[in-house]
């Protein structure tokens, strides 16, 4: 299964670390070469004597003893695959930031192998806002993250946070080596959900876009092995780790963000409903309704997806969405032409099953070939891989 595959596991110090001892095992008995490193916290939870035993290898904790150096840089050449497991708290952190305080983080900052997280902590860490970041930043850098189980914690509590099983990392592993990933070393950028126009400190002008759309297609490209930054307006959808979101609120928001990241991207998805006007200004105390009438002057957004197209360079791929109710397939080409994309998505308001609030979707795709790719109702996953599929299919073309 893992014949002849070099794996380099880094344990950082958690209770879960007492698991790799099966996991090592496991790895070995699956034909894989283990080397260990510890951070000085994970010896206190499994000994180096234990893991060095079952990988048949020196386990490795320090960067220097006595006069030898451990070769950071050759050890983060060797592995076909950097596993850290489990990664804690403190060692997800550390690798947000690029810090380097022991042998663990100076392999992992040379590392040029594909890097694999197993996280491990209590629920409450799990879901605080600074762990939610660390994790999405590390996604950003290209990092895989197998998803933590839920179930009983170091703390007697039940809830998220588990460290996968060893077996189910083993099997996470196995997927990864056999699986035909199109999009490996490519990064993409979408757009997903609604924006808000705000009129008044507690108003503001939305639309009904749920985001889950945007949302399943980041993570089908994710699947198919491209770091995927996200830029998503307000949604409660929640989306899948191992996917780098920013969270915006406005249309101008969403513009900046996406021209911060577009520089180095090479396929984007504009699948948000940004909203194509603003108020001209934004009342700074809320408005009174001392009048019969009330309007609101309003301005037009800067189009992402155009501005986009127009500086898009060789080698990126710009696909862009539209949703009508008339006239379709003459509008769908149309915005193909006048926004610079390499792909049109229409949704037709006609089609049942196809739209906002609905968890199934009806497509037609346009290319600049003039060739159009009509799709059966199917639930947004399955969309989201006909539309990255036809992505990959274009790309090769
Ligand atoms: N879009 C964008 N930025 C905007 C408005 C739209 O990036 N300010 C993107 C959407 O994400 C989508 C596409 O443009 O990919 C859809 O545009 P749409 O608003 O339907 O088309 P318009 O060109 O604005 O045409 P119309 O409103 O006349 O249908």
């Amino acid at each position: 299964m893992l014949t002849g595959k070099k794996i380099l596991l880094g344990v950082s110090g958690s209770i879960a670390a007492y698991k790799t001892a099966i996991l090592v095992r496991l790895l070995v008995k699956a034909g894989a070469d283990v080397k260990v490193l510890m951070t000085p916290a994970a010896t206190h939870f499994v000994t180096p004597l234990t893991l060095a035993t079952l990988s048949r290898h020196a386990v490795l904790s320090e960067l220097a003893t006595n006069d030898s150096w451990a070769n950071h840089v050759m050890l983060g050449r060797w592995a076909d695959v950097m596993l850290i497991a489990p990664l804690s708290c403190n060692t997800l952190a550390k690798m947000a930031g690029g810090h380097c305080d022991n042998l663990l983080m100076a392999v992992y900052l040379s590392a040029v192998c594909p890097v694999v997280v197993a996280p491990a902590m209590d629920e409450d860490m799990w879901h605080h806002a600074a762990t939610r970041r660390n994790i999405s930043t590390i996604a950003g850098y290209g990092h895989h993250i197998i998803p933590v189980a839920h179930g009983e914690l170091a703390s007697g509590l039940t809830g998220d946070g588990r460290m996968a099983e060893p077996e189910a990392i083993l099997e996470w592993l196995s997927g990864f080596f056999t699986a035909k990933k199109s999009l490996e070393g490519k990064r993409a950028l979408v757009t997903a959900g609604p924006t808000y126009e705000a009129i008044d400190p507690v108003r503001f002008i939305g639309n009904h876009s749920s985001g889950k759309m945007g949302i399943a297609i980041a993570a089908e490209l994710r699947r198919q092995g491209a770091a995927v930054t996200l830029v998503l307006g307000p949604s409660s959808a929640e989306v899948p780790q191992g996917i780098h979101t920013i969270r915006v609120q406005s249309a101008a928001e969403m513009y900046a963000a996406c021209h911060d990241v577009f520089p180095t991207t090479d396929i984007a998805v504009m699948s948000a409903a940004v909203a194509d006007y603003t108020p001209v200004t934004m009342a700074s105390q809320k408005i009174k309704k001392d009048s019969d009438r009330f309007s609101i002057e309003l301005t037009r957004t800067k189009d992402i997806l155009l501005s986009l197209g127009q500086q898009k360079k060789a080698g990126q791929f710009v696909v862009g969405f539209a949703l009508e109710t008339h006239d379709e397939k003459a509008y769908a080409r149309k915005k193909l032409i006048t926004k610079h994309a390499d792909m049109i998505v229409l949704n037709s308001l006609n089609d049942q099953g196809a739209g906002f609030g609905h968890d199934t979707n009806k497509i037609t795709i346009f290319d600049q070939q003039g060739n159009e790719y009509p799709f059966a109702v199917k639930s947004k996953t399955d969309v989201a891989a006909d539309i990255v599929n036809t992505i990959i299919h274009l790309l090769h073309a």
